[in-house]
């Protein structure tokens, strides 16, 4: 692995259940992510998008083949290395947001942070300048319900980055978005991982998605398939 992969996928199969009624959800998958590109993962529904993201984000193993993240083989990880290794070197974004209600925008931001055992002052800077750079300056004392959609996904996106990580793995992210607030998220998370060599999978639907992506993977019945060229 050279030193701008940040993530590697080889011969990756994951097959659910087993016997007759056994699903092969990934086939054989080999992905090289690079620090700083954001890739578009697209296919058809059930193609193992979802699966993918779960693999790469230390959620679920595989049935056979690799993953290295941060120059980790998550298949050395228990439970408890795995959450760690996630809230340190991973980030998240949901199309559902997944933010906090109870917590004020700051602190949903500044709560990996938190864990990962910065001071209360530590966590509440770097999670205040991340809602000021994605455009939330003024909402920081807000409950996530007070904003819009739009807006609750650039504080999800802020939460992703507040611990540095290696690797954003997004599914969906603007699946519950209009086209606008969509693209912005999108351009924000292209914005931000360029700036800080970040590398981002994206699992979408949403063809705008690959306008804000270096490139684009396309899953089918679990491979990867090679992108038209048009
Ligand atoms: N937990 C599970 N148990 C059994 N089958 C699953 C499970 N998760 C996903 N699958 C199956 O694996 C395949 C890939 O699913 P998924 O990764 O969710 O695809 P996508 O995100 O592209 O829609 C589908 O056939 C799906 O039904
Ligand atoms: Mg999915």
């Amino acid at each position: 692995m050279t030193d701008a992969v940040v993530a590697a996928c080889r011969d990756l199969r994951r097959v659910y259940g087993d016997g007759p009624t056994a699903v092969v959800a990934l086939d054989g998958v080999d992905l090289e992510l690079r620090r700083g590109e954001v890739v578009a993962l697209t296919g058809p529904s059930g193609s193992g998008k979802s699966t993918l993201l779960h693999l790469l984000g230390a959620m679920d193993s595989p049935t056979s083949g690799s993953v290295v993240v941060a120059g980790r083989d998550l298949a050395g990880l228990d439970d408890e290395a795995a959450s760690r290794f996630r809230n340190e070197h991973l980030g998240f974004v949901f199309q559902f947001f997944h933010l906090i209600p109870s917590l004020s925008v700051v602190e949903n931001v500044a709560l990996p942070a938190r864990l990962g055992g910065a001071t209360p002052a530590e966590a509440n800077a770097k999670a205040a300048a991340l809602v000021e750079r994605v455009g939330l300056g003024g909402r920081g004392d807000r409950l996530p319900d007070a904003l819009s959609g739009g807006q609750q996904q650039r504080v999800a996106v802020a939460r992703a980055l507040v611990n540095d990580p290696a690797l954003v793995l997004a599914d969906e992210p603007t699946g519950n978005l209009d086209h606008a607030s969509g693209g912005e998220v999108m351009r924000l998370l292209l914005e931000l991982a360029q700036e800080r060599g970040i590398a981002a999978l994206v699992a979408t639907h949403d063809p705008q998605v690959r306008d804000f992506s270096h490139r684009e993977v396309v899953l089918e019945d679990g491979r990867l398939a090679t992108p038209p060229t048009s």
